[in-house]
Order: structure tokens, then C-alpha cells, then sequence
């Protein structure tokens, strides 16, 4: 270890002038940093690029690479620093457990990155290209190729070894060149593993030479499901894609220049459709089967009671793992339904010689069988968490999505666990509640992404130990090209990142916001997409003191601008927005954000206000709904907005997983009432199922209620439609309105999140 510069300058964390720390705007934060104030160091072209210790060419190519691409020059290398105006590279002994650590240090002479290996270098590089000046119009400042860069000082180290994001390739295939575009975005956030989901039901996209239909039969299928599971409506275009085996070795070693592992994801038992497809026999029906056209999860999966299901797979492993060098490989095991295993002859034969109690039991013979084989080859399975049931395979390592339960229980079984639950990691959620293009549902704001700590609440330190990181994923049902999975990612992968790599106590959410406008420059100079969404105009519908109306506040995270809004439809006259608007009657409102120059620079957002008797009135919930799908808490039942738009991450719907949903509202006097009516949500595709019952009762005292009715779905003539769930009434006269409403329950086989509890979607209780 060689110690290059010794800074003697005072270094200080603030200033009134010149750099400060708010000039620095690296994701993800660094562990610790000190900024000499106004102090710069130049790169030009005659700063030379030193390489003082071996193995360090892959992070000295990958800094002139991206010199070049986005500043238009590259830096002479050399092995000796003969130079003063330096990037010296080089190796220093730093305590940190996990690869990683490094130091960077810029002064007057130059900057020296010194990694504790490898990957260190490489990350310290990745910090010193965020330390670069950030212009869309970069040609612009470099015309004489001078890059001025702060003086500063960093240590810096990964918190979790594992910080992965993953991508599924087989609901849209993505080529080779974008795969690597990709894994690019990966190794500037500091993510280690690139998580490829190759197989599923609606395509198979890696190349097996020993079984040529996997491909040939197995990567196409006729037509694609257009708009949102359920719709039922199909294009006509035949959609295929695989990676032949010298793509994936490509991609492999690309990732590996990059200090990124892939793991690759076969699926078993479930999602093996395009399997089946192209060989039947692996089947329990053996088929004729179809690769898939349609989202959601098809009844067939591999037949664990066949032995030749075990060679074909064992088959495929091996040239798998020929082909991935990683310890792990993905073996799936989600959503698999078990209704074939039942009525399959040599299945049921599997269970009684194997003594098994039941399917659960027959899916984990099956994961054992598959990791004592991948095991006897010196590799490890990773599973989604439904590979607890029916008892664990010995090694694995478990992938919690469904919430954070199975790896909270894989974890107290001393298991290796990834975090990568639904409620924060999933970014094929929306980031918007006005988002105007198709997702699958959910709603997963940025501000959600960065909050979420991997470490369960309930593990105490033993247990925390086997938490190895968190993953970000990119199911592609709702993305079928580029732009849109750059829509999805950013800005909630940099916020991943942060989460992943930071230490816990250096993470700030207002600091993030800080940094933000220059990061999303930064995708602007990559010609990379991404999500504005962070800065939309927003909308909340508050109670009054006195019950009477309803208030409309708006705001927008955009430190520029000023809001307006327009009453109505019929004039165009516009009002400077102020305190929040008092709505005492049915009728439209619109808000936008306008520059200085009265220029407008968002969207419109537009509120439509429908009043009854219920609305602005108090009201109470016996249970208050999920944290996630909150929306303004039991208000949001009587704040006068319908929402037109059936999507589960408008604010205007409250969530409740897997519970009833009981209010009382009090109208505030008697009246008459001629109707009452509850708005709910019907989405099997995002696990949110119509209530099993809804009763509506009233009362004048609202201490003894009255039962009016209960209505089930499908049973009775008084349910108004899908949507909309309600009564009629003769001459009733009442104070409170209760009204009951059961949840689903359990949601069956065969269906999205099948075994998992439903949730029930309420918007609005209207009384007439
Ligand atoms: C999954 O999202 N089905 C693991
Ligand atoms: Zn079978």
C-alpha cells in the first residue's frame, strides 16, 4: 500500500462559497466524505491514467470507455506515474468484510483511487464518473477536454454483498446489446448481480443444445395478450427471442469486466409452459401444450413424479451451469399449482414411495432432488419463497417476495435469505397515481424504494445476519421495450442503490431529493429514459373541521413553479393557487404547475367531485388499511372522488390485505335515505378480489343499527354492477350508516398469487 497524496489542507464539510458538499451528488452516499471548499482539480487530455497494481485494466478501460462515449476523449495509460497530472489506481488494505472498499482522493496533482481488490478500483471509479460535471449538452465544456472536479476526500464500502436487480426476458425478450446497456446501469449504481429470469410459461429463452425444441418450439408464441390480464384481447404478431449460448457467454463475461455476477433462473416446477410446449412428455398430461399468450400462471408444471423430468432438468442444469459461473442458480419454485400433481397417476405413486404427506411436500422432494444435483456440482439453488413449503431444501437460499414472511422465516432457520418483497422491490409497480400507461398494478412510489430497510423488524442480530441484500425486479408483462424498462427503473433503481449500498445511518431522504435534478441530467446525457413522476403534481382531498364541503389541496416536490387551478369546465379563468380549496357541490377542478413565465410545465391534473349525502361527513373504520394502499385513511370512503381510473395505485383506493372493512359514517343529522353503495375494486391480476359479502345497516342513534341487506357477488339482483355494490331504500330515516364488507379470503389455485390472502379495494360509500 502506498499512500500517493497527503492532504495537509483543512478539509471541511460546509461552505458559504465554492464546492460544497451540496455541489457532490453521488448515488449511491458515500460512507464518509470531506470536500475541500472551492478547491479543483482539472482532467485533460494530458492527465495520464496510472495502473500501480496488477488487474487493474478492466476499471482503467471501463473509465476511457466512458471518456469517451460521453465526453469525447480517452486518457493515455501507463503502468509508472511518471505524470503529476494523475488518475493513479491502485490497491490499499481497507477493514471491510465484503469486496468492495475503496478510497478516493482528488487534490492538486490528481486523483488516487485505491480499492482493498479489484471491485474496489472499480467502484472508486464509478464514485469519481459521478464526481465528472453533468451536461445533456456535454460537447458543450469539453471542447478544450477539461473536466473540473472537486477536491475531496472519500472512504467508502457496500453495506449488503448481495445488491441485485433482475430482469425478466421472457414476457418481452430484450436483445443482447440491451442486456448490457442494462448491466451498465447495474455497475454505475454499485449492484453486484444481475438476476436473468430466462424461462417461464409464455417463452423459453436460453439456448440447450441437447434439447433444440426449447428453443425452436419453445421460445415463440403465436400472439400477445394486449392491455391488462383479463382483457382478453390478442394481437396477431408471432413474438420469439433467445440468447443463443455465445450470447450468454457474451453477456457473462461483459458482466464479469463489470464486477457483476449473473445468476441465471430456470423455473421448476411451475412456469414451464414453453417447456412443455416443446417437449410434452414432461408433463403430467403430456400435453398437446401452447407456449403461453396470456399473463398469469397456467395450470401445468413439470411432472415431479416422471423420473425423465429429473434428467431432462439435470440436463439442461448442466449446460447451464457450463454457461454461469455464479456459486447460485435460480431454480424458481413461485406460483406453482399443484391441481395435475393430484389427479396424476405416477405423481400420486411419487408421494406414496417417497412417504409424503401431500403436493407441498411432493414440490420440496422435487427442490431437494434439483439442489443435491446442483449441490454435487459445487453450486447452490436460490428459490422464491414458496420453497418453504413442505419443509426447506437443506442449502438454499431463499428470495422473499410475497412480503417479507418467508425470509424473515427462512432467516430463523438459519438460512440465507435475499430481500425482495413486493411492497418496495417491485419495480414493474407504478411510481405514479396518474400513471397513464398500462403496469401491473401496486403502487410504489420513489420515496417507498428508498425507505425500505432489508432487515427485518422482527430479526434480532443472529437472525439479521442471514439477510444478504435486497434485489430490484423487473417483471416485463406491462414493458415490451427499452424505453419503457428505463421508465420503470429510474430513478427507483438509484434509490435501491442507496439502500443497498450506503450505511444505514447515511441514508437521507431529503438529501436524496437534493440530488435528484442532477441525477435524472445524468440519464439525460446517457439518452437514457426514466420516470418524472417524483415531481407530478399532487392532489389530496382533506376533511373540514365542520363536516360541510371537502378541501382540495395541491402541491408538487418541484422546487420551480407555481401552482394554478381552474373551477369547472365553462371558463377559462385561472386562480393562483394558495391554501386548500373549499368543494361544497358536484363539479370539475384542474391544477397545473406554471414557470415564472406563466409557461406550464406539468400535466393537468384533473379532480372530479361528485357529492351525496355521505360526502366530507365523519367517518371511522374499525380496521385501518394496509400501510402501503393507505390513501387518506377512512376519509378517502366519503371525499366526494370516484375514481374513474381502475387502477389499484390511486390514492383514492384504500387497501386492505387479507381483512373486513367496517365503517360507520355519521351524516351528522337524520335523514332520509333512498340508497346506500360501496365502490370496490375487481383485479385478480394484482390479487384484489371482490368482497366475499357487503351488508349495509343504519341507525339514528348509532348505537342500535338496523340491517338493510347484504348482498354476495353473483347471487343478488341488488349488486349494481362490478364496480359498485349497493341498496335501494323506502323510506328509511337515519343518522349513521354502517356498512360491513368480508373480505375474499384465500386466493385459489390457479389464479395470480394463488394461496395468498386477497385484498379488498374500497374507494367510496355513497349515501342517497
Ligand atoms: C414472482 O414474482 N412470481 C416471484
Ligand atoms: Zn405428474
Amino acid at each position: 500500500m502506498k499512500i500517493i497524496f497527503v492532504l495537509s489542507l483543512v478539509l471541511i464539510n460546509v461552505s458559504v462559497f465554492g464546492q460544497t458538499m451540496n455541489d457532490i451528488n453521488i448515488v449511491p452516499v458515500p460512507a464518509e466524505m470531506k470536500v475541500q471548499p472551492s478547491a479543483k482539480f482539472e482532467i485533460n487530455n494530458n492527465t495520464e491514467l496510472v495502473l500501480e497494481g496488477s488487474g487493474l485494466e478492466r476499471s482503467a478501460t471501463f473509465f476511457n470507455d466512458y471518456l469517451q462515449q460521453f465526453y469525447g476523449f480517452k486518457l493515455k495509460m501507463t503502468k509508472k506515474n511518471t505524470a503529476k497530472n494523475a488518475i493513479i489506481l491502485n490497491y490499499e488494505r481497507l477493514d471491510n468484510i465484503l469486496p468492495g472498499a475503496y478510497t478516493l482522493k482528488v487534490n492538486n496533482n490528481g486523483v488516487s483511487i485505491a480499492g482493498d481488490n479489484e471491485t474496489g478500483v472499480f467502484y472508486g471509479i464509478q464514485t469519481l464518473l459521478q464526481l465528472l460535471p453533468v451536461t445533456v449538452n456535454y460537447k458543450q465544456p469539453i471542447l478544450n477536454h477539461i473536466l473540473s472536479i472537486p477536491q475531496i476526500e472519500i472512504k467508502d464500502y457496500p453495506r449488503f454483498a448481495y445488491r441485485g436487480m433482475h430482469l425478466d426476458v421472457c414476457r418481452h425478450f430484450f436483445p443482447v446489446d440491451y442486456v448490457k446497456k442494462y448491466i451498465d446501469y447495474l455497475a454505475f449504481y454499485k449492484f453486484n448481480t444481475f438476476h436473468w429470469h430466462l424461462t417461464d410459461d409464455q417463452g423459453w429463452r436460453i439456448e440447450i443444445k441437447k434439447y433444440p425444441k426449447l428453443t425452436a418450439v419453445g421460445s415463440c408464441r403465436k400472439r400477445t395478450l394486449i392491455g391488462r390480464y383479463g382483457s382478453n384481447k390478442y394481437d396477431s404478431i408471432r413474438y420469439c427471442g433467445y440468447y443463443t449460448q455465445d450470447d450468454i457467454k457474451e453477456i457473462v463475461k461483459y458482466a464479469a469486466d463489470r464486477y457483476i455476477t449473473v445468476i441465471p433462473e430456470i423455473e421448476m416446477p411451475g412456469h414451464a409452459t414453453a417447456a412443455l410446449a416443446s417437449y410434452p412428455f414432461l408433463g403430467c398430461t403430456k400435453g398437446p401444450y401452447e407456449v403461453m399468450d396470456t399473463w398469469g400462471g397456467s395450470p401445468d408444471p413439470f411432472c415431479p413424479g416422471n423420473d425423465s423430468t429429473y434428467t431432462f432438468l439435470e440436463n439442461v442444469l448442466d449446460e447451464v451451469m457450463q454457461l454461469f459461473p455464479s456459486k447460485y442458480i435460480h431454480i424458481g419454485g413461485d406460483e406453482c399449482p399443484k391441481e395435475r400433481w393430484k389427479t396424476c397417476p405416477v405423481c400420486q405413486k411419487r408421494i406414496k414411495t417417497e412417504g409424503l404427506k401431500n403436493e407441498h411436500e411432493l414440490q420440496s422432494y422435487f427442490v431437494r432432488r434439483i439442489e443435491k444435483y446442483i449441490n454435487g456440482k459445487g453450486r447452490q439453488i436460490i428459490g422464491w419463497d414458496e420453497i418453504l413449503e413442505g419443509g426447506l431444501a437443506p442449502n438454499a437460499t431463499v428470495m422473499s417476495w410475497r412480503g417479507e414472511e418467508g425470509g424473515i422465516t427462512a432467516a430463523r432457520q438459519q438460512h440465507n435469505v435475499i430481500m425482495t418483497p413486493g411492497t418496495y422491490c417491485y419495480l414493474d409497480h407504478s411510481q405514479s397515481k396518474n400513471e397513464d400507461s398500462v403496469t401491473i398494478g401496486g403502487y410504489l412510489p420513489l420515496e417507498t424504494v428508498y425507505n425500505y430497510e432489508p432487515i427485518p423488524k422482527q430479526l434480532n442480530a443472529q437472525e439479521a445476519k442471514y439477510i444478504m441484500g435486497a434485489q430490484g425486479n423487473l417483471w416485463t408483462e406491462y414493458i415490451s421495450n427499452p424505453r419503457k424498462v428505463e421508465y420503470m427503473i429510474f430513478p427507483r433503481m438509484s434509490a435501491l442503490s442507496e439502500v443497498l449500498w450506503s450505511p444505514k445511518g447515511k441514508r437521507d431522504w431529503q438529501d436524496f431529493q437534493r440530488r435528484l435534478p442532477v441525477t435524472y441530467t445524468r440519464y439525460r446525457e446517457w439518452g437514457t429514459n426514466y420516470s418524472t413522476a417524483f415531481y407530478d403534481l399532487q392532489s389530496s382531498i382533506l376533511p373540514t373541521t365542520n363536516y360541510n364541503g371537502v378541501l382540495l389541496k395541491l402541491e408538487s416536490k418541484s422546487k420551480n413553479g407555481k401552482i394554478i387551478y381552474v373551477k369547472g369546465l365553462t371558463t377559462n379563468a385561472t386562480f393562483n393557487y394558495s391554501d386548500p380549496i373549499l368543494i361544497s357541490a358536484s363539479g370539475n377542478y384542474g391544477g397545473a404547475l406554471t414557470a415564472a413565465n406563466h409557461k406550464i410545465i406539468s400535466n393537468w391534473l384533473w379532480q372530479t367531485f361528485s357529492f351525496n349525502k355521505a360526502t366530507g361527513k365523519k367517518i371511522t373504520l374499525k380496521d385501518q388499511p394496509a400501510s402501503n394502499y393507505p390513501g387518506s385513511g377512512a376519509f378517502t370512503l366519503v371525499n366526494g372522488i370516484i375514481t374513474e381510473k381502475k387502477l389499484s395505485q390511486s390514492s383514492e383506493w384504500l387497501g386492505f390485505l387479507g381483512k373486513d372493512i367496517e365503517a360507520v359514517v355519521d351524516l351528522g343529522s337524520n335523514q332520509d335515505i333512498n340508497g346506500i353503495t360501496l365502490d370496490v375494486l375487481n383485479q385478480e391480476g394484482s390479487w384484489i378480489y371482490l368482497p366475499a359479502s357487503v351488508e349495509f345497516l343504519t341507525s339514528e342513534n348509532g348505537q342500535n343499527f338496523s340491517p338493510q341487506g347484504i348482498l354476495k357477488p353473483g347471487t343478488n339482483g341488488n349488486w349494481l354492477n362490478e364496480r359498485k355494490i349497493g341498496i335501494k331504500l323506502h323510506a328509511v330515516t337515519a343518522r349513521y350508516v354502517k356498512v360491513i364488507a368480508k373480505n375474499f379470503g384465500i386466493i385459489p389455485a390457479g389464479k395470480p398469487g394463488s394461496g395468498t390472502a386477497a385484498w379488498l379495494f374500497a374507494d367510496e360509500i355513497e349515501v342517497q
